[in-house]
């Protein structure tokens, strides 16, 4: 199974960032130990500032993934143009969050994607991201 996961804003900072809410280990390194743990799945990540870019990697996986892993950070709560890119993919998509997003403020309680995700992971730190991928191959199972 071949998964996409996209990051949004300031992920990119991860380690450095608000460590109360995201520890202190950056996304690279996380993405090199999933992917030695998960060795049945081809995993790929991207990594943008830009709504753009996050919409334009949405529309292309769609060809080359079976699955999205999105967490689009900020624009989770304000973009309705990545909610629009989700609901036009046929592929599913899984909304993560590394912070508990219904823990904190009551703007990161709204999210513009999730009425078209599959389901939505948020605040097992960056395991929210192992979560996702495991319920991907356990929906993939037959049974
Ligand atoms: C986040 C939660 C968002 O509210 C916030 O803007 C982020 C990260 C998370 O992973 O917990 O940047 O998506």
């Amino acid at each position: 199974m071949k998964i996409l996961i996209i990051n949004g804003p300031n992920l990119n900072i991860l380690g450095k960032r608000e460590k109360e809410y995201y520890g202190t280990e950056n996304f690279n390194d996380y993405f090199t130990r999933l992917q030695f743990k998960l060795k049945d799945v081809e995993l790929s990540h991207v990594q943008s500032n830009s709504e753009g870019d996050i919409i334009t990697s949405i529309q292309e996986a769609s060809t080359n993934f079976h699955a999205i892993v999105l967490n689009a950070a900020g624009y989770t709560h304000t973009s309705i143009a990545i909610a629009d890119a989700v609901k036009a993919i046929s592929i599913p998509v899984i909304e993560v969050h590394i912070s508990n997003v219904y823990a904190r403020e009551e703007f990161r309680h709204k999210s513009y994607i999730a009425p078209y995700a599959k389901g939505v992971i948020t605040g097992f730190g960056l395991k929210s991201y192992e979560l996702a991928i495991l319920s991907f191959l356990e929906l993939d199972k037959n049974d």
